[in-house]
C-alpha cells in the first residue's frame, strides 16, 4: 500500500531523537522508502549509522551538504524526492528557522527546496515550549498549509519535570504519516466537528460481571485519527479501551450504553458528522447489585431489558445539515441487514462489515466493508488497515 511512497525524516537535536529509530524501522517494514537528515545537534544524541542501517540509505548530515561529490545540490535532490517530510523532534531552534524561512543547514535548505506536506513533532522542556516566542513561531508556522503540527503530550520530560512539551509517541507519528501519505496533506475536514462512538459497551449486573462484546474500539480510534489528520475537530465517546486517545482528540470515557447515549445526545448539537462505530449492547440486566454477588446467589436465569437504540434517537434529534453514519457488524449476508438498518434507523449511510471473515472485524487491525448510503450508493472497501478504511470512508463523506 505504501510501496513507492517516499518519506524524508529530518531529526533535530533533542533527547526524543532516540525514538525516531522506531519510526524509521516501522515505516520501512510497511514498505515506505525512507531517507534521513540529521542536524549537527541531532548527531550528539543519535548516530547517522543507526539511521542509515534502519533506512537502508545513507543518512545525510551538514557534512554531506558541503561535499562537492553531488551532481545536483543535495537539498534540491532531497526536496524533490520526498512525498512527505517529517521533522521530529522539532526543536525551538529549527522551529524559529522555519517561521522565518531561514536556510542555514541541510534540513532548512531542504524544506525550502521542497513543496510536499511537512509533519512537525515538537519536543522540548515545558518552559521552552511555553515561551511566547516559541508559541508565536508555532502559530506562525501553522498558518502555512504545508505544515501539519502534532500536539505535544504531557508527561515526564528528560529534565525530570512533568509537563507539556513531550514529543508525540512513535505510534502516533507513524499513524499521522500514513494518513498524510493517503491524503497527500489534503485537509478536507477543516472546520468540521466530528463526533464518533467507539468500542463495546458493558452492562454490569454487579461490580465485576457484565454483558459485553469483543469490540476493541479500534475502528472508532482509526476514524478519530483520520478525521483529526484531515483537519476536523474530533470528539470520541469510547468505552474502556486498551489504546491511548490521540493527542488533540476530545475523549469522553463511558462504560454502559446509557452513559454512551447521554454523551452522544449531549455532543450531538455541535457536530456536523456523527459516526456510531460503537458496538452497543442490545440488552442489559434488569437488576444491578451494588455488592459482588456470591457464586451461589447468581441467578439461574438473568432477567434482561433492552438498552436505548442510540443511533435511532440521534436520527430523530439530528438537523438536516448533520450527517449520521452507522456501522453494521454482520455474519453471512452483510448487505441485506445493513440496508434494513440504514432505512429503519433513518441513517445517511451505513458501513457493513463482516465479523466472520479472517483478519477483519472485532479486534483486528484490518477490516473490509461495504459502504451504503440513502442515495443508493454502494462502495466496496477491500481488505485494508482500519486507518485506511477510515480514510476511504471520509473520502466519500467529505464530498457530500
Ligand atoms: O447492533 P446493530 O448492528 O443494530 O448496530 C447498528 C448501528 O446501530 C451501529 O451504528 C451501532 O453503533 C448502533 N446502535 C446504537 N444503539 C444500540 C445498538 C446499536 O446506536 N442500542
Amino acid at each position: 500500500m505504501f510501496q513507492k511512497k517516499r518519506v524524508l525524516i529530518a531529526i533535530g537535536g533533542g533527547i526524543a531523537a532516540y525514538k525516531i529509530c522506531e519510526v524509521v524501522s516501522t515505516l520501512f517494514k510497511i514498505g515506505v522508502e525512507i531517507k534521513v537528515i540529521l542536524t549537527n545537534s541531532a548527531q550528539k544524541f543519535i548516530t547517522p549509522l543507526s539511521l542509515a542501517t534502519l533506512s537502508r540509505h545513507p543518512a545525510y548530515t551538514d557534512e554531506n551538504f558541503w561535499q562537492s561529490t553531488h551532481f545536483r545540490p543535495l537539498h534540491i535532490d532531497l526536496g524533490e524526492w520526498a512525498d512527505l517530510i517529517v521533522i521530529a523532534p522539532l526543536t525551538a531552534n529549527t522551529l524559529a528557522k522555519l517561521a522565518y524561512g531561514m536556510a542555514d543547514n541541510l534540513l532548512t535548505n531542504t524544506v525550502l527546496a521542497s513543496t510536499c506536506p511537512i509533519l512537525l513533532a515538537p519536543a522540548m522542556n515545558t518552559d521552552m515550549w511555553e515561551q511566547q516566542a516559541v508559541q508565536r513561531n508555532w502559530q506562525q508556522v501553522l498558518t502555512d498549509g504545508r505544515y501539519h503540527g502534532m500536539c505535544t503530550g504531557l508527561g515526564l520530560l528528560a529534565c525530570d519535570r512533568v509537563g507539556a512539551g513531550r514529543m508525540a509517541e512513535p505510534p502516533e507519528i507513524i499513524t499521522y504519516v500514513q494518513s498524510l501519505l493517503h491524503t497527500a496533506g489534503k485537509r478536507d475536514l477543516v472546520g468540521k466537528k466530528v463526533l464518533i462512538s467507539a468500542g463495546g459497551t458493558r452492562e454490569y449486573l454487579d461490580p465485576v460481571r457484565f454483558i459485553g462484546n469483543p469490540s476493541t474500539g479500534k475502528m472508532g480510534l482509526a476514524l478519530a485519527q483520520a478525521a483529526l489528520h484531515r483537519g476536523a475537530s474530533v470528539t470520541l465517546v469510547h468505552s474502556p479501551a486498551s489504546w491511548d486517545v490521540p493527542l488533540g482528540v476530545q475523549a469522553i470515557s463511558v462504560v454502559s450504553a446509557d452513559q454512551m447515549r447521554a454523551s452522544m445526545v449531549e455532543y450531538l448539537p455541535n457536530a456536523d458528522m456523527i459516526i456510531m462505530s460503537a458496538a452497543v449492547a442490545d440488552v442489559k440486566p434488569r437488576e444491578y447489585s451494588q455488592q459482588k454477588l456470591p457464586k451461589k446467589l447468581l441467578p439461574q436465569a438473568l432477567p434482561l431489558e433492552p438498552v436505548p437504540d442510540i443511533v435511532a434517537e440521534l436520527a430523530r434529534l439530528k438537523q438536516p445539515h448533520q450527517q449520521l453514519i452507522g456501522f453494521a457488524a454482520q455474519t453471512g449476508d452483510i448487505v441485506t441487514p445493513a440496508l434494513e438498518k440504514l432505512h429503519s434507523k433513518n441513517l445517511d449511510a451505513i458501513i457493513a462489515n463482516p465479523i466472520d471473515e479472517p483478519d477483519s472485524g472485532f479486534g483486528s487491525d484490518n477490516n473490509r466493508a461495504i459502504f451504503l448510503d440513502k442515495q443508493g450508493q454502494r462502495i466496496e472497501i477491500s481488505p485494508c488497515s482500519k486507518l485506511q478504511m477510515a480514510h476511504h470512508i471520509f473520502d466519500v463523506l467529505a464530498k457530500k
